[in-house]
């Protein structure tokens, strides 16, 4: 007993170590449930009441010892560990800086309602989840006329008849039954339309729609007010043309084009408010008149930016994304 007692003092005192694992190793071997000294005090119990006397405190100061050495080797490995994670290595490459940017659709988006807001627009939004009243019948698209073959319609459910919306005009009719004229709004949103997703076309994409409605509200009104917008959009020297079109929800109609490079390139639908469009939302169309635009957004940044596939804007590819840093 003796000889065991003295055996195991000097491994516990002599005992280096100080990674982890061997640390563990020392826990198992003096301190755990099956440790060499918790045999010890099972051999204690056998022996004869002399010897019980004689070994008795040596064997508890032993378990004393081996529990203190480990405390003190955990200690030691903890604050070795420690001091080296707080090390900086300056040698090391920088880490990617993570400045973020705006997204293009979104500094598109801003630059369009700032245009628009300098001269007295206000911002409204509304719902992607629609009825057909409001997405179709309200703008004069009745049941079953062929302009609605000309948006690609994702239905939610028949009878009642729900869409995702295909433009933002919902916006129009929401407005118009809402308040009364004067109302000059930019409706900037999300729609959907039931396309194959290409390069140059998307099952979502965004627009911005405008409406005007208020006493005496002209042709003349519609086109100096669009006018302003390409050229703050475009640039001072832009021109605009005005071609012959058709919306059900506007009379006349007219799709805008712009000077760019060497020839011109349409950039959105407009036209004066329909009467019967008024008359669905219980404004009186010998009382007011208005006009209305619709823009896409993917459209204008395109321009803008040189962009030619329509896909890059939801693709989320940060070579993609960054390039627009610095960009408002
Ligand atoms: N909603 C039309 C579309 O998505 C665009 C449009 C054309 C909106 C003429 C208007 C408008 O407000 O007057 O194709």
């Amino acid at each position: 007993m003796k000889d065991l007692l003295n055996k195991l003092k000097n491994g516990i005192e002599k005992f280096e170590g100080s990674t982890e694992e061997s640390i563990e190793k020392f826990r198992v071997d003096y301190v755990g449930k099956k440790s060499k000294i918790n045999k010890l005090f099972e051999d204690f119990k056998k022996l004869s009441v002399d010897e019980k006397k004689k070994y008795g405190k040596p064997i508890n100061d032993l378990k004393t010892l081996a529990k203190e050495r480990l405390i003190s080797l955990s200690q030691k490995s903890k604050k070795k560990t420690a001091t080296r994670s707080n090390k900086i290595d300056f040698t090391l490459p920088p880490q990617e800086d993570t400045i973020g940017a705006l997204h293009p659709l979104r500094i598109v988006r801003n630059k369009i309602i700032k245009i628009f807001r300098d001269i007295g627009f206000s911002i409204e939004e509304g719902p992607e989840i629609e009825k057909d009243w409001y997405n179709f019948t309200a703008l004069n698209f009745p049941k079953n006329h062929p302009a609605r073959e000309m948006q690609d319609t994702f239905f939610i459910s028949k009878d009642p008849d729900m869409v995702l919306r295909t433009h933002t005009s919902n916006v129009q009719i929401r407005l118009m039954e809402k308040e009364k004229p004067p109302m000059r709004v930019i409706i900037p949103g999300r729609v959907y339309r039931n396309e194959t997703v290409s390069a140059k076309s998307h099952c979502f994409f965004h627009q911005v729609e405008g409406l005007y409605v208020d006493k005496d509200v002209s042709f003349k009104d519609l086109k100096d007010t669009l006018y302003y917008f390409a050229r703050e959009m475009f640039g001072e020297k832009t021109k605009v043309r005005f071609r012959p079109s058709y919306f059900p929800f506007t009379e006349p109609s007219a799709e805008m084009d712009i000077s760019w490079k060497n020839g011109w390139l349409e950039i959105l639908g407009s036209g004066l408010v329909d009467p019967n469009v008024l008359k669905n939302c219980n404004i009186d169309p010998n009382e007011y008149s208005g006009f209305a635009f619709g823009m896409g957004i993917e459209r204008i940044a395109m321009l803008k930016y040189g962009i030619e596939d329509l896909r890059l804007f939801s693709e989320n590819d940060k070579r993609f994304l960054k390039q627009f840093r610095g960009v408002h």
